[in-house]
């Protein structure tokens, strides 16, 4: 099933002109199994685009096919359930916290799918687990713990909702360097232990080297690139997307020109120092 983009645009509208923001998107993304990074500059349509996959935005035109629900909806049809099986974690979703407590911040989104108290509560408590929020913090209010923990139960909210599919806006902007790695061990750990599939929006090209497998690139509001990670950072016309390459291949090319090593890519920090070790006792 998955989600279907068939050439899909959308634009924002203006008082006088519309803002084209994505033009022409087609695309197939498995329900199942991926994890794929999106990426491009700041305005070339990454949160417009996922906003189509829960149909929070719906196409101008072309249209876009959610786990065989079609959208723009041809009649009147009730789509909210779409806001379920695809989760998607804005931007700063700490700001959307609103609860007095953590429990029933993470809980409010099961109560508006699911019936019962009990049930939402559960699927909570199940769900702040996932994230390491710890019990004690449950009746705690949402708006006195770090950062980085509101990002988690902001996450926790989402996961609540038992969604097929997560679909991350920027998850780890603006946490420190542990905050980050943490958040990403959970979301690799979702995408291996239950088959999630995750749709990461980054700028950080070092998290999408090392966690994407697969790769989409916009770039003004057009997809420029889809494929597999490897064969984009391999790619001869790499400058054309304006994305940084990641650490570990800079430094591999680095030391490929100053002192010989034979280059081979390498997508994270532990393959990268396996393989220095490696040559280095050749
Ligand atoms: N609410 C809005 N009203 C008008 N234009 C918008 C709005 N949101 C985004 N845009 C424009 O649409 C384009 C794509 O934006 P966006 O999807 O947010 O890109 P990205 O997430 O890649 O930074 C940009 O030119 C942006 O200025
Ligand atoms: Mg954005």
């Amino acid at each position: 099933m998955g989600i279907q983009f068939k050439d899909v645009s959308y634009a924002y509208k203006g008082l006088k002109v519309n803002y084209d923001a994505i033009q022409h998107i087609d695309l197939t993304l498995e329900g199942k199994g991926e994890f794929i990074a999106i990426v491009g500059q700041t305005g070339s349509g990454k949160s417009t685009l996922v906003q189509h996959m829960n149909a929070l935005l719906l196409p101008n035109s072309g249209k876009v096919v959610v786990f065989g629900q079609e959208l723009p909806p041809k009649k009147k049809e009730k789509i909210n359930y779409l806001r379920q099986k695809v989760g998607l974690v804005f931007q700063f979703p700490e700001y959307q916290l609103f609860e007095e407590t953590i429990l029933k911040d993470i809980m409010f989104g099961p109560k508006n799918f699911k019936s019962t108290e009990a049930n939402a509560e559960s699927m909570a408590r199940k769900a702040a687990q996932i994230v390491g929020i710890d019990e004690s913090l449950y009746e705690q209010s949402p708006f006195r713990i770090s950062g980085g923990q509101m990002r988690r139960v902001a996450v926790a909210g989402i996961l609540a909702m038992e969604p097929e599919v997560l679909v991350l806006d920027e998850p780890t902007r603006g946490l420190d360097p542990k905050g980050r790695r943490d958040l990403m061990t959970i979301f690799k750990s979702l995408h291996e232990t239950e088959g999630k599939t995750i749709i990461l929006i980054s700028h950080d090209m070092d998290l999408v080297s090392e966690y994407a497998k697969r790769v989409i690139v916009l770039k003004e509001g057009h997809l420029v690139f889809d494929g597999k990670k490897e064969d984009l950072f391999e790619h001869p016309e790499f400058e054309q997307f304006h994305l940084d390459l990641p650490t570990p291949l800079k430094i591999l090319k680095h030391l490929e020109k100053t002192v010989g090593v034979p280059y081979q890519p390498k997508y994270d920090f532990d393959s990268l120092l396996s393989y220095l070790k490696e040559v280095s006792h050749e």
